[in-house]
């Protein structure tokens, strides 16, 4: 039998997504005439990494193209702690403002985690408020689950692909991807392992999953040899191919590609969920606020 894998491809969930999003916003705006509430995203960037800028931009864009209100707060780089805090503390309090996104990675002397939990968890629609990820392992729904594995868990659903009682490995442990993605896969019946940089003999564990979700941060680091021919390999990273320039993911796509079941590409996978999810979420908050 000719192997024939599957591509996952994220544009046609991720259209799908923008497009119910766009539509409930037309109709609210339908029923809803005298009002003059517009759903806001603002995002915060400080410092100028270069990834940020592309993933930032493409954000606001996005936002502008479902005509929510958008805002990016460019911030140098040596901002100190108080006027992130009071950057934020503004937007917390901005009627006009549903979503707050803090863009990752912070410069060296700013800790994530201190102002992750100032953004209102109503307003967090990146999931990272210490109540919404506490919501999310306690299996209560937070206000916002992070964008990226939603957008993994939405993607599985369309191309129907079972997770439960499947082994689903997950190779990074980020509050960003790892941990939430282990939380959604295991809700979702799948028996779940999550490995990282101080994981041994990694590909022994890799080739027993039947769900293998990469979010390593190192180009093209899945190699054919970790994967069983049954797999769904999810490929999580964006990277910059050092020689070629081109973007790559954590997977050897063009290797891997013959030996799996079914992967996503980089780009057009996972990316373009991650931003349809911000929106989603954003649309949410939105929402709930009007109610
Ligand atoms: N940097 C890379 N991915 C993300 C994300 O999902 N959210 C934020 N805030 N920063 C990121």
């Amino acid at each position: 039998m000719i192997h024939t894998p599957l591509l996952l491809e994220g544009k046609p969930v991720a259209d799908a997504l923008l497009a119910c999003v766009k539509s409930q916003w037309e109709a609210f705006q339908a029923q809803q005439p005298q009002s003059h509430a517009i759903p806001g995203l603002a995002v915060v960037q400080v410092g100028s990494n270069p990834a940020s800028q592309v993933y930032v931009n493409k954000k606001a864009k996005v936002a502008k193209e479902l005509g929510f209100h958008s805002e990016i707060h460019r911030l140098p780089a040596e901002t100190p702690k108080e006027a992130l805090l009071a950057c934020l503390e503004a937007l917390n309090a901005d009627t006009n403002v549903h979503g707050v996104l803090l863009q990752l990675p912070l410069p060296a002397h700013l800790q994530p985690s201190e102002f992750q939990s100032v953004i209102l968890p109503e307003k967090d629609v990146d999931g990272f408020h210490p109540q919404n990820l506490g919501l999310l392992l306690a299996g209560q729904t937070p206000f916002a689950v992070p964008c990226t594995p939603a957008g993994v868990m939405r993607l599985l659903a369309h191309y129907n692909i079972p997770i439960a009682g499947k082994h689903a490995v997950v190779i990074g442990r980020s509050n960003i991807v790892g941990k939430p993605m282990g939380q959604l896969l295991l809700q979702a019946d799948a028996t779940v392992t999550i490995c990282h940089s101080k994981t041994p003999n990694i590909e022994e564990i890799t080739k027993q999953a039947d769900i293998l979700v990469v979010a390593i941060g190192i180009p093209q680091w899945l190699k054919p040899s970790g994967v069983k021919d049954s797999a769904v390999v999810v490929d999580v990273g964006i990277n910059r191919h050092a020689e070629t320039q081109k973007l790559v993911g954590d997977v050897d796509f063009e290797a891997v590609l013959p030996v799996c079941q079914a992967i996503t590409p980089v780009p057009g996978g996972i990316g373009l969920m991650t931003i349809a999810e911000l929106m989603h979420n954003t649309w949410q908050n939105f929402v709930r606020e009007q109610a």
